[in-house]
């Protein structure tokens, strides 16, 4: 991607979209309405957790290696017997109709995960059903992330709706069964804005229809109060054995960061580990996740360990693969590639980060996956 932007610089024309996370950021709140702004930058309390994540990543420093002849690197991976061209994924972000496009972010993101091939996961809370957003992956394989509600058949019709729909994996995200304390969102009441764009794959759904006295296209404000009663469900380990029966695809569950969480859900069954403390959402004064990370890996023993939480730019890329991640989760900053520049916009974003870390596994000398291990890096004191 650098040489492409390189070669354009020669004929004098230069990207339109930023080169470097700090500006992507600002000229994204800038096209984003305040509340937008607040829904996406914003995290829970006093976003101490969401600004460690970020600083996590400058207490590692990778230890360049020399005489390594790097010409060629190697970043395909097989993530549960899928060849992804990089060990990048997009995090499920909910909402993304918000984010421009006309309300249809997810399917501008979902059509960035074709063309760059980094696979997209997709939100319980899009803002198109999960089949139209399916729809738009071409060849790049995506995954389905549930939010599991407290109605059990409703859980069990959204994964077998992802499960026709295509998908290859269900991630079940565990930390968001009640929504955190997010101070900027409760400044904005930014609900009914939000609620008007989250809501597709319930109002489309048999199960959640059947439901209803009448269907959410005449009466929206009963099945919004469904919604409501059925969204959030506080999971115990009692329920891991029946999540896994929904499914025979691979069955990720995120937002473990403890070492225990990683073994029991091991034994439970689970396919995949997602280390993450979503960005720092959810729960104010926690560890940054790239430090619980290591003995998250170490714990899944031999599991995929996905991580997310706080990757900015290649280089945290490389570090969160040095110390074990399977695959990378970005977040925040494809929502604001979305914002500036659609499908464009991401795809800049992605292909950005990539070349970043592609060119750093070259210069530093470690060309292939297998070479990044802990000893690639060292922690500064
Ligand atoms: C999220 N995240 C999230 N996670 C999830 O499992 N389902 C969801 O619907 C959402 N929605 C969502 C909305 C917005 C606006 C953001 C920023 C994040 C969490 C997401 O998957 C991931 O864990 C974090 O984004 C990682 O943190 P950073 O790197 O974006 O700071």
């Amino acid at each position: 991607y650098q040489l492409e932007i390189y070669l354009n610089g020669l004929s004098g024309v230069v990207p339109d979209l930023p080169m470097e996370f700090e500006e992507l950021a600002e000229r994204a709140k800038a096209a984003m309405s305040p509340s937008v702004w607040s829904y996406v930058h914003g995290g829970a309390g006093s976003e101490r957790t969401q600004r460690a994540n970020v600083s996590a990543f400058d207490r590692w420093g990778l230890v360049p290696r020399m005489f390594v002849g790097a010409a060629e690197r190697d970043l395909e991976v097989d993530l549960f017997g899928l060849k992804l061209s990089s060990p990048v994924f997009m995090a499920p972000i909910g909402v993304l109709g918000i984010c421009g496009q006309d309300g249809h972010g997810d399917l501008a993101t979902a059509r960035a995960a074709a063309l760059s091939g980094v696979p997209m996961v997709a939100s319980t809370l899009s803002s198109d059903p999960l089949e139209d957003v399916a729809g738009e992956f071409g060849d790049t394989p995506g995954f389905f992330q549930l939010y599991t509600p407290k109605d059990r058949e409703l859980a069990e019709s959204l994964v077998h709706r992802a499960e026709k729909a295509g998908y290859q994996g269900i991630v079940v995200t565990l930390d968001t069964w009640i929504p955190g304390w997010r101070p900027r969102d409760l400044a904005t009441s930014n609900f009914p804005q939000l609620r008007g764009h989250c809501l597709s794959n319930y109002f489309s759904d048999p199960v959640f229809r059947a439901g209803l006295d009448k269907s959410p296209e005449e009466d929206p404000g009963s099945a919004v109060l469904r919604w409501v009663s059925t969204f959030g469900n506080p999971l115990t380990w009692d329920d891991l054995a029946w999540l896994r029966s929904l499914t025979d695809l691979p069955l990720i569950v995120k937002g473990i960061c403890h070492p225990d969480d990683a073994r029991r859900a091991k034994d439970g069954g689970v396919d995949g580990i997602y280390c993450s403390n979503h960005g720092g959402r959810q729960a104010d004064g926690g560890l940054p996740a790239l430090e619980v990370l290591p003995e998250v890996v170490d714990a899944a023993d031999g599991l995929p360990v996905l991580f997310d939480s706080g990757v900015r730019n290649g280089a945290d890329v490389v570090k969160a693969l040095a110390l074990g991640a399977t695959a990378v989760g970005i977040g925040r900053p494809y929502a604001y590639g979305l914002a500036l520049g659609g499908t464009p916009g991401v795809v800049h974003v992605l292909r950005s980060l990539l070349a970043e870390a592609d060119l750093l596994m070259a210069v530093d000398g470690y060309p292939a996956l297998g070479d990044l291990t802990r000893d690639a890096l060292r922690r500064l004191a």
